[in-house]
């Protein structure tokens, strides 16, 4: 019964890898969510072999107490972790348009715990459960933004926080690999592309967002004659998987687009 866990699974793509996971009755997954009784969702989708879990992926402890629920579910063991919480905070401002310099570090941090240090812990929290199984994969959901080939490539100065934070967890996850090859784990980090999530979405987008967007949009177009539409999460998920799934142990800790390479993004 292979078991999973995927954090940040109330909305969005979270939410999708575990309808996709769970479709087949033998896997096993647990859905880290930051509030139980607002995963609503979730509760909808009603599948038997989906257990909630409540963490917020800033918090080691409560992390801590998230793998030692699932650990005495399954045996102490965990074959997948996916890592997919994340948040931006997309104020629409270039690196030198902050209002102030005291704006700009709080975004910084900010971001920083929500997609790098959550990570860390998260990562950590697991992996006692990950070495007592036989699989030892990890996933982690990373962005285009956060590579610098795709940054400089589109000429794309927006996201500030977000892409540091971002480049900084392919870090992260290049560290595990490093220390955990030889125990036969592999990690990978991946940009699932760009996603339409407004379906699950719990508040219209921002301002900002949109100011990101546009930032986006204009750096791209001096480098593609014109942008595909989002993707949907069904599409996401199942490109993510083929890709992780068939990822040979070698290159563990690289990271990828869903396409499988560092050369297509979207
Ligand atoms: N969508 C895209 O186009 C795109 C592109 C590149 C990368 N990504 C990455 O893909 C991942 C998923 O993105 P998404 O578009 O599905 O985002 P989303 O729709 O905004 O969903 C984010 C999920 O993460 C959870 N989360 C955020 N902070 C958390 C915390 N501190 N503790 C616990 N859960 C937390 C949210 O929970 P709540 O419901 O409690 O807020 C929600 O379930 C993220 O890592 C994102 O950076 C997405």
């Amino acid at each position: 019964m292979p078991s999973y866990v995927v954090t940040g699974a109330s909305r969005g793509i979270g939410l999708q890898f575990v309808k996709h996971l769970s479709t087949d009755e033998q896997n096993q997954v647990f859905a880290v969510v930051r509030n139980k009784a607002t995963a609503n969702f979730l509760h909808e989708l009603g599948r038997k072999n989906v257990t909630i879990v409540e963490a917020d992926v800033t918090d080691a402890k409560a992390l801590n107490r998230a793998a030692a629920e699932v650990g005495k579910a399954t045996n102490n063991k965990l074959d997948y972790l996916i890592n997919n919480a994340g948040s931006a905070s997309f104020l629409g401002w270039t690196i030198d348009q902050f209002p102030n310099s005291e704006e700009l570090e709080k975004d910084l941090i900010d971001t920083f715990r929500n997609n790098t240090i959550a990570v860390v812990h998260s990562t950590n929290a697991f992996l006692p459960l990950l070495k007592n199984g036989p699989t030892k994969k990890v996933l982690t959901l990373s962005g285009a933004s956060g590579h610098l080939g795709f940054t400089l490539h589109a000429n794309a100065p927006g996201m500030v926080s977000y892409s540091i934070a971002k480049a900084a967890l392919n870090m992260a996850v290049a560290k595990f690999a490093a220390q955990y090859r030889a125990e036969g784990f592999v990690f990978l980090s991946i940009c699932p592309g760009m996603v339409d999530t407004t379906a699950t979405q719990t508040a219209p987008p921002s301002e900002g967002a949109m100011e990101e967007l546009k930032l986006l949009s204009k750096g791209l177009s001096s480098v593609m004659p014109s942008i595909p539409a989002p993707i949907s999460p069904e599409e996401s998920v199942k490109m993510q998987l083929d890709v992780f799934n068939s990822w040979p142990a070698e290159r563990s800790g690289e990271m990828v687009s869903h396409f499988g390479n560092e050369t297509r993004w979207i």
